[in-house]
């Protein structure tokens, strides 16, 4: 059975990014799928990586914490990452996630002639943004591209293969919400 896990990074109980969860959550199990729910607010995740963290992850060696959602991600055929944008950006609190969970010697690895092992290959990932600004405004000023890329980059270089990158703005959100079915 093909096995979920939902990571969501919402501070208000009733955002977007938590209908969008719920939605997904109705959906994956309809199908009878396994999902399993990360939410990083109620985790209280710290997103503070230290130089204990760096040196320690160089050696495969991380915090409590970081091993407990590593093992979620070990499970999981497919990830969906649910935040809103915050300056043209994922919030700290997921950036802080993947800069700490999905790290070194755990997601990737270098070589010692400098090549990248891509230890995420065989797992899917989408995300799921809700934005206060329209889509289009976005795509006009090039700003949905240069997030494309930023969050393409992240992923594409752990070896995740990218199944969507998906924007609710204030133009799209109702149709999105209401689409949920076919994004996934
Ligand atoms: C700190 C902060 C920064 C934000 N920055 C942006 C932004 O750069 N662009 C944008 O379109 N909306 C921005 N917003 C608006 C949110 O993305 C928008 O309200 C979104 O719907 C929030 O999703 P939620 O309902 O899941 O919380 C920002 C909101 C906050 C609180």
């Amino acid at each position: 059975m093909k096995n979920n896990l939902i990571i969501c990074c919402s501070p208000i109980s009733d955002s977007c990014s938590n209908k969008i969860k719920n939605g997904l959550i109705g959906i994956l199990k309809k199908r009878d799928e396994n999902v399993e729910v990360r939410d990083l607010y109620a985790l209280q995740f710290d997103p503070v990586i230290t130089e204990n963290d760096i040196s320690s992850a160089f050696q495969g060696k991380y915090r409590e914490d970081v091993m407990k959602e590593q093992e979620y991600l070990k499970n999981a055929d497919s990830v969906f990452l649910i935040f809103p944008i915050y300056s043209s950006a994922m919030p700290a609190l997921m950036k802080g996630y993947i800069d700490r969970v999905l790290s070194q010697n755990f997601a990737y690895s270098y070589n010692s002639d400098g090549s990248i092992n891509k230890l995420m290959t065989g797992k899917t990932i989408s995300t799921f943004s809700p934005m206060g600004a329209a889509l289009k405004y976005y795509e006009e000023s090039g700003v949905k591209s240069a997030m494309d890329a930023i969050f393409s980059a992240t992923f594409l270089f752990r070896g995740f293969e990218i199944s969507s990158i998906n924007y609710f703005g204030s133009d799209n959100r109702e149709k999105m919400l209401s689409e949920l079915e076919n994004l996934i």
